[in-house]
């Protein structure tokens, strides 16, 4: 691990995670730097937080090339080309598959809307809704070659209001994503978080379940 790491982002939408990332990774006590964000869409607004940062760009589109294996060997390049201590997936709406998982394995993060193992994929505030559920949240986990399935760090988690929808549950899962996804970076940084035989280990200590916090706690 270089200090202070260095750190790719992917991402495919907005990038209001990677935001969150680049304004941590400004202060002076942050343990890495974001040297590059990659992109599968060439229109994601992320990349202009990007650019305006001044950070490297660089897109790969799955559409021109002739497979799925030919997509993920470009990703793969992309992402080795800028030789990152941490992979930082950040809304990226594509499975990571293969020889890149294996590589990075235990240097690489995702964050999903859902308190995992509940929810994986897609819709997630809205399925929480149709089930009626009291919590909800969101995850930071270890990337595996299953769809967020990978070890689970750490969850924030907030109580389902009568009156959510789901846009109001994006708005405030997100509001948390934003700070518990640069905590947990800046942790694997330090090299405070590691993974090993599948185990989390924070500070030397196995987790036996992911770090939760409370919605109220990040506020407070
Ligand atoms: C986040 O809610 C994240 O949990 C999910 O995709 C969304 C990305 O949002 N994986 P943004 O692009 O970071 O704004």
């Amino acid at each position: 691990m270089n200090n202070p790491a260095r750190i790719a982002v992917l991402i495919s939408g907005s990038g209001s995670n990677l935001q969150a990332l680049l304004d941590h990774t400004q202060r002076p006590s942050f343990p890495g730097n974001v040297v590059a964000v990659i992109s599968d869409n060439p229109g994601a607004y992320g990349l202009q937080r990007a650019q305006r940062a001044g950070i490297d760009t660089t897109v790969v589109e799955r559409a021109p090339l002739a497979s799925r294996s030919a997509f993920d060997n470009a990703l793969a390049a992309a992402v080795d080309a800028c030789t990152p201590d941490i992979v930082v997936l950040a809304g990226f709406m594509r499975i990571i598959r293969g020889a890149l998982v294996e590589r990075y394995a235990g240097r690489m993060l995702n964050i999903h809307p859902a308190l995992l193992p509940k929810y994986k994929g897609l819709n997630t505030h809205q399925r929480c809704l149709d089930n009626g559920d009291l919590m909800h949240g969101t995850t930071v986990h270890f990337v595996s070659a299953e769809l967020d399935g990978g070890p689970a760090v750490i969850q924030a988690e907030l109580t389902v209001e009568p009156d959510d929808s789901s846009d109001s549950l994006m708005t405030r899962v997100q509001a948390l994503e934003h700070t518990i996804y640069p905590m947990a970076v800046r942790w694997l940084a330090e090299g405070r978080l590691k993974l090993a035989r599948d185990a989390v280990y924070l500070d030397g200590q196995a987790l036996d379940a992911p770090v939760v916090v409370s919605a109220a706690s990040l506020v407070a």
